[in-house]
């Protein structure tokens, strides 16, 4: 730290060049995140709650009525009256949440180690909490479609199961797992089940396609307990907002704990202090969209994702991993190593990423992706095909 401050147009002459060495997602080079650029409307209500602290709500009545009002929201859209939860940092956060409930709900009842049921898919939070909170692994295979291979759960439960995790867009390939037959499971064996819907949460409910259409894959279901879902992937918001939605009132009464200094007597969050701006962002976006909005904003998505996958499908030495369910597509090259595929393609600029079950090159259409961006990107993997 400095001695003593300098001037301020000496800080944003440094401030703009740190930035400049920051990816833009309108130069539409960036294929493999599952953030994008946050709608303007929501990045103006962002900046008006900035200085807000929902860790202390009391001070923040309107923005805490307003967190009251997305969690509501975002249960109805996911078929929950009455929902709780929390508008977190992100999927990991309210994964963390989810699985502190199911584990202090078993331990009520054993002092075995907690198992918890989860696909090879689950997203690497998963391992975080599986260590932070010293709970055993029960991983499930996956099917020919890498999903949840259902037929082998009831194998896999046994006195210690604390819970099952299944997820609605996994991150590698966007894959949904049977969440139906999933919850009759959990709900027949009275097994908490959480359902990471980080990804799937803001597109399955808007998709009228008639394979969503059939798609039961939230609360409607019997057995599902909670739900991730993340304002700052499909959602637009800027990040930080992910959120935690839970069945039951006393679920997410299980994590509070008393906060004497501060305007209200306990907290339910597992971080304290939290900025108030995403939820006021989300609360923009959900009340500026509405259903219709998102559903408009969830086509576009999904209809570029189609226009890419045929492409791809037609193209010549390229294997298509799975046809997408969601906005990801993954693929390899049969004359290309993925790797060497992936660095090749970063030196015509292209920020592909790369899932690792199965090895492939792995896209995500998130909505700053447009039509000429993916016509650029195809020909420049064309040419880095024929080349080889
Ligand atoms: C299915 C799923 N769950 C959880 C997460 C973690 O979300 P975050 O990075 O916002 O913590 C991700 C992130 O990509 C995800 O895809």
């Amino acid at each position: 730290m400095l001695e003593k401050g300098i001037d301020k147009k000496s800080i944003f002459d440094k401030l703009n060049d740190y930035q400049k060495l920051d990816l833009k997602y309108e130069s539409g080079k960036i294929l493999g995140s599952m953030c994008t650029k946050p709608d303007p409307i929501a990045m103006q209500a962002y900046k008006m709650f900035i200085e807000t602290n929902l860790g202390d709500p009391g001070l923040f009545k309107g923005t805490a009525i307003m967190e009251e009002e997305v969690i509501s929201s975002l249960g109805e859209l996911l078929h929950l009256n009455n929902a709780s939860g929390h508008i977190v940092t992100g999927g990991t956060e309210a994964n963390i949440m989810a699985m502190c409930v199911a584990k202090y709900l078993f331990e009520l009842r054993s002092n075995n180690v907690p198992e918890v049921i989860l696909p090879k898919s689950a997203h690497f939070s998963f391992k975080k909490i599986i260590s932070m909170l010293s709970l055993k692994p029960v991983y499930v295979p996956l099917t020919d479609e890498y999903k949840m291979d259902v037929s082998k759960i009831e194998g896999l439960i046994t006195e210690n199961t604390m819970a099952i995790v299944a997820i609605a867009g996994t991150t590698e390939l966007g894959m949904i797992d049977d969440i139906e037959e999933i919850s009759r499971i959990a709900s027949s064996r009275n097994i908490y089940l959480h359902v990471d819907a980080a990804l799937g949460g803001f597109m399955i409910p808007f998709m009228n396609n008639e394979n969503s259409n059939k798609l039961n894959f939230d609360f409607k279901c019997e057995g599902v307990t909670s739900m991730t879902i993340d304002p700052h992937k499909m959602g637009l918001a800027p990040v930080p907002a992910g959120g935690i939605i839970f069945r039951h009132r006393e679920h997410l009464e299980l994590l509070a704990v008393k906060t004497p200094y501060l305007t209200k007597d306990n907290q339910t969050t597992i971080v304290g202090t939290r900025t108030g701006a995403a939820t006021a962002a989300t609360w923009t976006l959900l009340n500026y969209y509405g259903k219709e909005g998102y559903r408009e904003i969830v086509k576009k998505t999904l209809d570029l994702t189609k226009y890419t996958y045929k492409k791809l499908k037609n193209m010549e030495h390229i294997n298509i991993i799975c046809k997408p369910e969601l906005n990801l597509i993954s693929f390899t090259a049969n004359n290309i190593p993925v790797d060497n595929l992936q660095e090749e393609l970063l030196e015509y600029g292209w920020h592909v990423s790369v899932a690792e079950y199965p090895h492939a090159i792995r896209l995500v259409l998130m909505p700053h992706v447009k039509k000429e961006h993916i016509d650029a990107f195809l020909t420049d993997l064309n040419k880095l095909i024929k080349k080889e």
